[in-house]
């Protein structure tokens, strides 16, 4: 797939969206640039993102700035990949939808998910990863996609459940950032699952 290929909004054929959402507001997902900086910064000020997420806590100065960059070099490379979720009424920034990880050889990604605190408990996180593993499974051709979810964090197990993963295990002590280690739970979705 072509870089230019990555960069169009998701769109999902209906055959592929199998979410079960109790409410299912409308969000769109664009490609994440620098234009997104601001609901960045104000993502990694919320505690929740801290404690679930891979950003350091503190966040250094530059974080966001680093970020961006990270995943513009992971969409050159076919490596990564980040979303913005919006508001098309006006474009609100949601949160975000990532593809930490993308191992084309393998045909596997993991995915992810963040939601801007004012925007949490009305179902965005579950209509935006179902938007993310359509995108998986028909820009990436995965066979195979993963979540990892802190055993401590039963929002996103549900947001998982929602879209039709299965629990496979917990990793011990996984690492998360540096100075913390977190009991870790895999998730996966494959492309043959009914
Ligand atoms: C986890 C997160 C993504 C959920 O986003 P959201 O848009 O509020 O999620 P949704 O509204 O789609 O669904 C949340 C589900 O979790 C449930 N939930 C919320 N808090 C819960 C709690 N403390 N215990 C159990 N379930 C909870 C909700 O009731 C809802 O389930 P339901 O539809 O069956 O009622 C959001 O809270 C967030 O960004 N947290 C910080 C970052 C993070 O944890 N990211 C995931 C890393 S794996």
């Amino acid at each position: 797939m072509s870089g230019g290929a990555r960069l169009r909004a998701v769109r999902v054929r209906p055959e592929l969206s199998r979410a079960v959402a109790v409410s299912t507001p409308p969000i769109r997902l664009v490609p994440t640039t620098p234009a997104h900086a601001a609901g960045m910064g104000e993502l990694i000020r919320d505690p929740e993102v801290l404690r679930f997420t891979r950003v350091p806590d503190p966040p250094p100065a530059d974080f966001v700035e680093s970020w961006l960059q990270r995943y513009e070099a992971g969409r050159a490379d076919g490596t990564r990949e980040a979303f913005t979720i919006e508001d098309p009424a006006d474009g609100r920034f949601l949160g975000i939808a990532v593809a930490p990880s993308i191992r084309r050889d393998e045909r596997t990604a993991e995915l992810g998910y963040v939601i801007h605190p004012d925007a949490r408990g009305r179902g965005v996180a579950t209509v935006a990863l179902e938007r993310l593993t359509a995108w998986a499974f028909s820009d990436l051709d995965a066979v195979r996609l993963e979540l990892l979810i802190s055993t401590a964090n039963p929002a996103s197990k549900r947001v998982a459940e929602h879209n039709g993963y299965r629990y496979e295990g917990t990793l011990r002590s996984m690492f998360v950032v540096p100075g913390r280690w977190e009991d870790s739970e895999i998730w996966s979705r494959l492309s043959t699952d009914r």
